[in-house]
């Protein structure tokens, strides 16, 4: 486990950034910078009284914040960015220019201070390609500009190569992580995405899970202690630089199958009710039908992969929301 370092975790208010931090602080000095967008200050409360801990509310787009932020940092772990479908829809602007105008930052203030950068990037770099598993060097298939959807999976492959660009120009080391669908405690749901969280508040309000479409649609559920895992391992770990990294478990899962697990374990007798996609996103949207990675390339370079299976991570993340949903 990497200790005695200044790490800055940019979007570490946020689900997957706060957890990191939890897993960090004991052993280094953590810098969080983060707007408070889409994070939020409870994800981070336990920390606040540490020494080796230190909170900056501010911007990935101004380079002057990051700077300050990254003052003394040896490791960048960028996890800020416009996340989440609602975004891709309403705001598709702001997913394209906070995230590559934010990462540019990152990259160029890590380029000045010789910081290592993890870049969390995302299985929707691989749009909906039918080349299953999804291995990191395989094609990218994506609809039309037209479509809005699109928007994220694009920003974060522009960003990829930004990473890509600053390895072989400044030999920035980078490495980059395409998580898969992360899920448990401090996940947000909307009524637009993150369908674990969704699911779980619906179940323990007694309301029924809405699925989308005919619920076939499958995707591969990884515990946060797996995706932080995966992320630590990336930071040790000298031939994963210069990478690009699937971190996910490969087990599908239908989301009717899922709806019906969470109904399950939640002790609740409810049925799920099915509702069409276009009724939620409006017509512009596409859903993709499957997306499993293949791992072996996180197996061979990190020696990762991933060890909670969805029941108990799962129950994990029901037994936290039932203590936070009142
Ligand atoms: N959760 C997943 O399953 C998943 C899957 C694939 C990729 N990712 C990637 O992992 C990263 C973390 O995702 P998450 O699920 O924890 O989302 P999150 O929304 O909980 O975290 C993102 C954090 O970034 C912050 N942020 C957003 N814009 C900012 C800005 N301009 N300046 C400073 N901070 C800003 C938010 O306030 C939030 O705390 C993201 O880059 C996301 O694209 C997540």
């Amino acid at each position: 486990m990497i200790s005695g370092e200044d790490i800055l975790i940019t979007g570490g208010a946020g689900y997957i950034g706060s957890h990191l931090v939890d897993a960090l602080v004991e052993r280094n000095r953590v810098t969080v910078l983060d707007n408070l967008s889409t994070g939020k200050m409870s994800n981070i409360q336990h920390n606040m009284k540490r020494e080796e801990f230190r909170f900056i509310k501010g911007d990935i787009e101004s380079i002057e914040t990051v700077k300050k932020a990254a003052k003394g940092c040896s490791i960048i772990i960028h996890e800020a960015a416009v996340v989440g479908v609602k975004h891709y829809v309403v705001d598709p602007l702001k997913v394209l220019l906070v995230n590559s105008r934010g990462t540019e930052n990152i990259l160029e203030v890590a380029r000045k201070t010789d910081a290592k950068v993890v870049f969390a990037s995302t299985s929707e770099v691989y749009g909906r390609s039918k080349e299953l598993p999804l291995r990191e060097d395989g094609e990218r298939l994506l609809g039309s500009t037209s479509i809005d959807r699109w928007c994220y999976s694009t920003s974060k492959a522009f960003d990829e190569h930004l990473c890509f660009g600053y390895h072989k120009k400044y030999s920035l080391p980078v490495v980059i992580l395409r998580y898969f669908n992360s899920y448990g405690p401090r996940a947000e749901g909307s009524e637009y995405g993150g369908v674990i969280p969704v699911f779980i508040n619906r179940v323990l309000r007694n309301n029924a899970p809405q699925v989308h479409g005919d619920g076939m649609q499958t995707r591969c559920f990884t515990y946060i202690s797996d995706t932080v895992e995966g992320t630590l391992l990336s930071l040790e770990k000298k031939n994963a630089v210069g990478e690009v990294i699937n971190i996910g478990s490969d087990v599908e899962t239908t989301i009717l199958g899922l709806a019906e697990k969470i109904i399950l374990l939640s002790g609740k007798k409810l049925k799920s009710e099915f509702i069409p996609y276009e009724s939620f996103y409006g017509k512009s949207y596409e859903d993709i039908r499957r997306r499993v990675p293949d791992v072996s390339k996180a197996k061979r370079l990190l020696g990762w992969g991933p060890k909670v299976n969805l029941e108990d991570g799962l129950r994990m993340t029901i037994t936290w929301y039932g203590r936070v949903v009142h």
